[in-house]
């Protein structure tokens, strides 16, 4: 544990006042009727303290609610402007300030950093035609597909209603009825699953989002972030003993490399597929659990971010920042993605009851363009409210007016609204995995079998046994080493149904 490193000998000495700038004359002692009298009701202050005290706290995220941020500088190293006219990429060697929040998913706001979980990778880049959100993850790919079973995983994998404890039963219960989630779950409890620090780590959009160049043509993109620290990993053992001598791990080994003036950085790079290669690639290209291979769609160099500079105020920054992946600018877009559409809803949602309707005004969220939206009021309004300019539109006046020459390319759409089942469209859910599952090394197999046994603890034996089933359809030896590694026994995969077990 290191010496706390707040150089506080430097500040100028304050008065304190209340809230509306009054001196306070004595802050130790209340105000009472006699030394050993009651309370009285004028002492203002004391009101005021506890008042504020009642307030303090916000409601944390639902999910990400443990996290670190830092801000710092995004640099264009190559040109992509014939993919996106986004002002952020136009030039090499243009700079973007930024901010960024790094997480762990599951665990409430007081949770250790080093747990086996996804890492939240979240970017805000300041451009001059508006806030460009990406919130990404350390992995490519997720659990779902459909957002409608959003909301179930959060249940799945936080508390128990009646115990109020987490549960490898719900968890692995969800889990495993869902077999698209095995690419996501195979990656959790590889040796990746528990990075050593934020700083060592990749990013990833996950989603395939769009890009549009000025000539108005769509091109797909997927967004990835490359670690140049270096890829460091915890083996379970390694984080028991990490958490039991510091829970803020994450936390610490962020801001302690920035004040050292050791800046993290990651490159940048993205794949991109033409808009018509949609309709044939053979993976679906906006299916969430699967990734676009590399020697399909190689990775594109685009840039390089650096964090170089620690908020002067916790909850300022970090609490209060508010990604969304609606925060698009001209030349980048969304896809069809359903998940990512959900996405597009939830954030700001989220937002306007955890920070407000004015959370856009709150420093590390408000844009450094001009911003002229014309909402108005509502409660912790703190600008100028857009003054006496008229406030509707059409108008006379030349107020608020559109700006057409930012429209994006059509989009041909079509299809009969219906519950579309994800499972008619695509029901290969073990290919990819499967490849990953062979890429690893034997020891790295090893972990992977042996952090699954661990996570899933006291699951009883039929989850286990179709986590078996799903891994031995994936790849025999995985399903063999999931079994020894948990005493079960394996079937051969011409024992099982051709389909995994699905609760839909
Ligand atoms: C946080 C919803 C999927 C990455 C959140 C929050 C909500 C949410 C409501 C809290 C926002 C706030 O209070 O500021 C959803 C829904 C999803 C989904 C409805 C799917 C249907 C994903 C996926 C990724 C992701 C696929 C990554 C690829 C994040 C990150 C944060 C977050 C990084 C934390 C942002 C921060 O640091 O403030 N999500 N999420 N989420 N989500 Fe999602």
């Amino acid at each position: 544990m290191s010496q706390d490193p707040i150089n506080r000998g430097t500040c100028p000495v304050t008065h304190l006042t209340t809230a509306f700038g009054a001196p306070v004359v004595d802050n130790q002692n209340s105000l009472t009727a006699g030394p050993r009298g009651p309370l009285l009701m004028q002492d203002v202050w004391l009101l005021e303290k506890l008042a504020n005290l009642n307030r303090e706290v916000i409601p944390e995220r639902r999910m990400h609610a443990k996290g670190s941020g830092a801000f710092g500088t995004f640099t264009v190293t190559n040109d992509i402007s014939q993919y996106t006219r986004a002002d952020l990429f136009s030039e090499v060697g243009k700079q973007t300030e930024m901010f960024a929040r790094f997480t762990t998913v599951a665990g409430e706001r007081g949770a250790a950093d080093a747990e086996r979980d996804i890492r939240g990778f979240a970017l805000k880049f300041y451009t001059q035609e508006g806030n460009w959100d990406m919130v990404g993850n350390n992995t490519p790919v997720f659990f779902l597909r459909d957002p409608r079973k959003f909301p179930d995983l959060n249940k799945a994998v936080k508390r128990d209603p009646r115990t109020n404890m987490r549960s490898a039963t719900n968890n692995w219960d969800f889990w495993t009825l869902l077999p698209e989630a095995l690419h996501q779950v195979t990656i959790v409890m590889s040796d990746r699953g528990i990075p050593k620090s934020y700083r060592h780590m990749h990013g990833f959009g996950s989603h395939t989002y769009s890009f549009y160049n000025a000539a108005g043509e769509r091109f797909w993109v997927k967004f990835h972030f490359k670690t140049q620290q270096g890829i460091e990993n915890l083996t379970d053992d390694e984080a028991a003993k990490v958490v039991a001598g510091d829970r803020e791990s994450n936390q610490r080994d962020l801001y302690e490399a920035i004040e050292r003036g050791e800046f993290p950085k990651w490159k940048m790079f993205i794949q991109v597929m033409p808009e018509k290669d949609a309709e044939t690639y053979p993976v679906h290209p906006f299916d969430l659990t699967k990734v676009w291979y590399k020697s399909d769609y190689p990775l594109i160099e685009v840039g390089e971010f650096e964090l170089n500079r620690n908020s002067e105020n916790f909850f300022l920054d970090v609490e209060q920042s508010a990604f969304a992946p609606s925060n698009l600018v001209p030349g980048i877009g969304v896809s069809p993605d359903k998940m990512l559409q959900s996405r597009l809803f939830a954030y700001s949602d989220a937002q306007r009851y955890r920070l407000g309707v004015n959370h856009h005004q709150i420093p590390v969220n408000a844009p450094r363009c001009p911003a002229f939206s014309n909402h108005r009021d509502g409660q912790g309004r703190v600008d100028a409210n857009y003054g006496s300019l008229p406030h509707y539109q059409p108008n006379s006046f030349g107020q608020w007016v559109d700006q057409p020459d930012f429209r994006e390319p059509p989009l041909q759409i079509d299809g009969n609204a219906d519950f579309w089942n994800f499972r008619e469209d695509d029901d290969d859910y073990f290919t990819q995995p499967r490849k990953l599952f062979q890429l690893m090394s034997p020891a790295q197999q090893q972990a992977l079998f042996d952090n699954t046994a661990g996570a899933m603890g006291d699951a009883p034996d039929f989850i286990k046994q179709r986590h078996i089933d799903n891994c031995t359809r994936c790849d025999p030896a995985y399903g063999a080493g999931v079994a020894k590694a948990l005493g079960m026994t394996v079937k051969s995969p011409d024992q099982l149904p051709a389909q995994p077990e699905l609760a839909d």
